[in-house]
């Protein structure tokens, strides 16, 4: 599409201000969020149009049980519903669809339907789309340090043999590329949990737009400025 843009290869989003768009308008705090699956549908569209490789989103977090319960359960039943209605919209164009996170805590129906919308999408081979859902950064660094320990104690590696690609081995995101540009919409300057070892070297990029009110020209808006950022990763 835009053939001099330099094109991330990984995307993440923390898709933020679902609430406040819905409080905005006189609506309920989940009318927001229902907009912002119809964001992502666009946002997912766009990526693969750009050719980013890898585009990872934040729906919900181990953080976010503590959230009102029929809140909880509303996003529970948009996982499910999500699912059944945009993995046609997945596979046209050629989505393989990958959920980040622990089962701990989820209901089978939801188990299944993740499990059956990774399926689905297994064979689709242009973007990589990960939704990140009871994802938490310090569970899954925890996750892979109890895994390694785990080898360790049955003799199978040796402390010293422990090093950065095996503990990314044991990471949800393991064998994908980090992060390239991470955005955050609604303003907030905060990680709040999210791939905290993979945003080690990302650029980031804030923006005072409410998720439901983001577009195709925000992103490319977020991508001129990952283009400008001179990347040196430590060096000089
Ligand atoms: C944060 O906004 C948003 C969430 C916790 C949920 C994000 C979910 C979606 C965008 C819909 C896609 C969902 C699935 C299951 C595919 P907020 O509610 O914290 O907004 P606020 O900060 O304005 O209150």
């Amino acid at each position: 599409m835009n053939a001099n843009k330099l094109i991330p290869e990984h995307i993440a989003i923390v898709m933020d201000g679902n609430g406040r768009w819905a409080k905005k308008r006189g609506l309920t705090r989940v009318a927001g969020h229902k907009e912002g699956v119809n964001t992502l549908r666009k946002i997912v569209e766009s990526c693969g149009k750009l050719g980013v490789d890898y585009l990872t989103v934040y729906a919900f977090s181990t953080e976010n049980w503590k959230r009102p319960e029929k809140e909880v359960t509303f996003l529970m039943g948009l996982l499910k519903q999500y699912v059944k209605q945009e993995v046609p919209f997945l596979i046209e164009n050629n989505v393989r669809l990958k959920f980040l996170g622990s089962r701990e805590g989820l209901k089978v129906s939801v188990l299944k339907a993740m499990d059956s919308g990774e399926e689905q999408t297994k064979n689709q081979t242009g973007l990589t789309f990960n939704i990140a859902f009871n994802y938490g950064s310090r569970l899954e660094i925890k996750d892979s340090v109890r895994a390694i320990a785990q080898l360790v104690s049955k003799g199978k590696i040796n402390p010293n043999e422990i090093n950065e690609t095996l503990i990314e081995n044991y990471l949800y995101t393991a064998g994908m590329p980090d992060p390239s540009l991470l955005i955050r919409t609604s303003r907030e300057m905060r990680l709040s949990n999210f791939l905290l070892w993979q945003l080690a070297y990302t650029e980031f990029y804030i923006t005072d737009i409410l998720w439901p009110d983001f577009s195709e020209q925000e992103l490319l808006k977020a991508i001129d400025s990952y283009g400008s950022r001179n990347r040196r990763f430590g060096g000089i």
